[in-house]
């Protein structure tokens, strides 16, 4: 019965006056266990029940699919893509961005993080509080499986979606039962997620660049997609794809498929207790999961490719070859602003520190320009520090007449320019280090580090409180023992 509600909510949203065409499921959904099932009953495409008429979901809504979808349902529901809307990090940066420019933004951020609550109307400043039950799905089934096509350029959310076309599917020969389907023209190409993935024109600045990357990369000279790396069973790498029914509907007979991943392991998890479950020890169990994944897919992206030293009377040299691994766009790469991607090289004697660089200050934070203990002097600026991350720059003075002075912004929004610092696809960085020289004894040790956020940022937004929820992976780490 549910599905014909769903299908007067479907009239409703769109405004399309046809009944969306039930013939094919009339035809194909004809066993008799089908009664009980939540199949469509397409003889009565009238709720018998009109007290019960009111829409209890919208057919957009991702719980509508997971009738049907409930694996590729749990998986998108643990993702960032369901997390957009979620993010607290997220609200704060856009009420910020929507402050600095009084108000100029409009639905610019939401329109990708919310983009069903956009639509609907909700305005640019909405926070995940306020937000109605399908602006709260953030990134759901129906913008990927009902963008039908995009415009150019590509990216600033340049998806043209239509809630009355068929589902967008990768299969050509779909079983017609629960909805028209076609295979779609975008759903399986780069561009479905580059229109996304690239975040150009705020203001004049290309804030993230995964897709451009792309383009450049090894990866689409060879034909491999963003599907290929991000949907299979292994995140960051092309692997064999599990073999399944891409839908249960109790008696019908489905072929097996080769099915995809809608987890789309990045390095971000959440940062709230109560996503994606309101149980919060589900809750904890999703997130230990997604946390694994991600050190997976970062295992899969870079590692520490040589380690070796030369010695002088004065000094060690330290050289360390970071190679990324993969192929499909810089590392890191889209929110590069705020991934961190560092070397930790400490020597040791006993437990005599020798050297250090790119260990943490007081605060969490890298001893960097914006490290609250470098800015009062309480430690000293880690010179040789190696990270990844973007440089957001601001130049203040004149250019006219004199040189301007450079500072290092917290956003990248209110930077005039970003220098990016990630590595190129499969590029081998070769970086160097000045040690003083060291006992025979000492044990250096390197460390290939990430963290998705930096402390200073939570603490710029006011979110202090979940800076104890930042997480390190370690990549990769080589000793050395005595030097040679
Ligand atoms: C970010 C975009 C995106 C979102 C969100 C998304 N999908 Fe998909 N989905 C895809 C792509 C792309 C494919 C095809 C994968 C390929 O080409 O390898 C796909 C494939 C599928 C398939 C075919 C079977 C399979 O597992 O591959 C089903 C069914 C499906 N999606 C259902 C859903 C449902 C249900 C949701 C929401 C709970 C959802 N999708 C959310 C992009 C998305
Ligand atoms: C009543 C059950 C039902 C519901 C509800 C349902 N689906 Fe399906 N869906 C199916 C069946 C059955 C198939 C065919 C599977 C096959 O052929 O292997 C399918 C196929 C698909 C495919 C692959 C189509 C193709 O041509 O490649 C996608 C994508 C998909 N569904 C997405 C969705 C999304 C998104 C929603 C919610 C907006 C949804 N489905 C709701 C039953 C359902
Ligand atoms: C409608 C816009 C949209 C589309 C289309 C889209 N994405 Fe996303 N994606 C997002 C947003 C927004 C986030 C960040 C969510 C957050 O964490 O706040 C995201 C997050 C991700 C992440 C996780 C990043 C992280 O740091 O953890 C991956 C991986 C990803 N997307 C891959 C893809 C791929 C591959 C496709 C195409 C199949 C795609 N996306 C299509 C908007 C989109
Ligand atoms: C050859 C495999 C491969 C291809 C192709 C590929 N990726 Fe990735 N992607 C990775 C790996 C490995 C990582 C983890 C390293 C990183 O974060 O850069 C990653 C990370 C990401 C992230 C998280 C970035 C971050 O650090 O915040 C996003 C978003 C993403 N990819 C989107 C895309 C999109 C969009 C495409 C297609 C335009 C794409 N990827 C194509 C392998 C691939
Ligand atoms: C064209 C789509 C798009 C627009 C517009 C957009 N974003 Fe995003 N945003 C993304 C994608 C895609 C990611 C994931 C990138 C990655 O992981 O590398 C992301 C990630 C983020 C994240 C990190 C994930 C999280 O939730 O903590 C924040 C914060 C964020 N965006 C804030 C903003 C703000 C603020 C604006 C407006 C100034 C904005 N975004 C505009 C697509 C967009």
């Amino acid at each position: 019965m549910r599905f014909v509600l769903t299908m007067v909510g479907l009239m409703l949203f769109t405004g399309c006056s046809e009944k969306p065409s039930t013939e094919h499921k009339a035809r194909s959904v004809s066993s008799p266990e089908t009664e009980d099932s939540g199949v469509p009953q397409t003889d009565s495409p009238v709720p018998e029940d009109d007290d019960t008429g009111s829409i209890e979901f919208d057919h957009r809504s991702a719980k509508w699919c997971a009738e049907c979808h409930p694996t590729q349902y749990s998986e998108w529901r643990e993702s960032m893509h369901h997390y957009a809307a979620h993010s607290p990090v997220f609200d704060k940066m856009a009420l910020k961005a929507f402050r600095d420019t009084a108000g100029a933004t409009g639905t610019f951020c939401t329109g990708c993080h919310s983009p069903l609550g956009t639509m609907d109307g909700e305005p640019g400043t909405t926070t995940a509080a306020e937000r109605s039950e399908i602006s709260l799905e953030g990134v759901n089934c129906v913008v990927c499986h009902q963008a039908v096509s995009h415009t150019q350029p590509i990216g600033n959310k340049s998806l043209e979606l239509d809630f009355s076309a068929s589902i967008q599917g990768p299969f050509s020969d779909a079983v017609m039962a629960g909805h028209d389907s076609v295979k779609g023209d975008l759903i399986d190409k780069p561009e479905l997620c580059g229109s996304c993935h690239d975040v150009f024109n705020f203001p004049g600045l290309r804030i993230e660049e995964a897709y451009t990357e792309y383009q450049s990369s090894p990866a689409a000279d060879e034909g491999i997609r963003c599907q290929d790396c991000h949907m299979g069973p292994n995140p960051g790498v092309v692997s064999e794809r599990r073999i399944g029914k891409a839908a249960v509907v109790a008696g019908v007979e489905l072929p097996d498929r080769s099915l995809s991943s809608h987890r789309f392991v990045g390095p971000d998890y959440s940062l709230i207790d109560r996503f994606p479950y309101s149980d919060l020890e589900e809750s904890a169990e999703a997130q230990d999961a997604m946390l694994e994944q991600i050190d997976t897919l970062l295992k899969n992206a870079v590692k520490i490719a040589d380690v070796y030293t030369e010695e002088t009377a004065e000094e060690t040299l330290l050289t360390v070859v970071v190679k990324s691994l993969t192929s499909g766009h810089n590392v890191p790469t889209g929110f590069t602003s705020e991934r961190q991607l560092w070397l930790e090289v400490v020597a040791k004697n006993d437990e005599t520190v020798l050297f250090s660089s790119g260990d943490l200050d007081s605060y969490g934070d890298l001893r960097d320009h914006l490290s609250w203990s470098v800015i009062a002097d309480d430690v000293e600026l880690d010179e040789q520090l190696v990270n990844f991350q973007s440089l957001n720059l601001l130049r203040v003075g004149d250019v006219a007449i004199s040189t301007p002075d450079v500072y290092e912004t917290i956003f990248p929004f209110d930077a005039d320019y970003i220098v990016r610092r990630s590595l190129n696809p499969l590029e081998e960085r070769r970086l160097q280090y000045t040690l003083p020289a060291l006992p025979e004894d000492a044990e250096v040790t390197i460390r290939l580090r990430y963290r998705n956020l930096p402390p200073y940022i939570l603490r710029a937004l006011q979110l202090d409180e979940l800076v104890d929820r930042l997480q390190i992976f370690d990549i990769d780490t080589v000793t050395l023992g005595s030097t040679p």
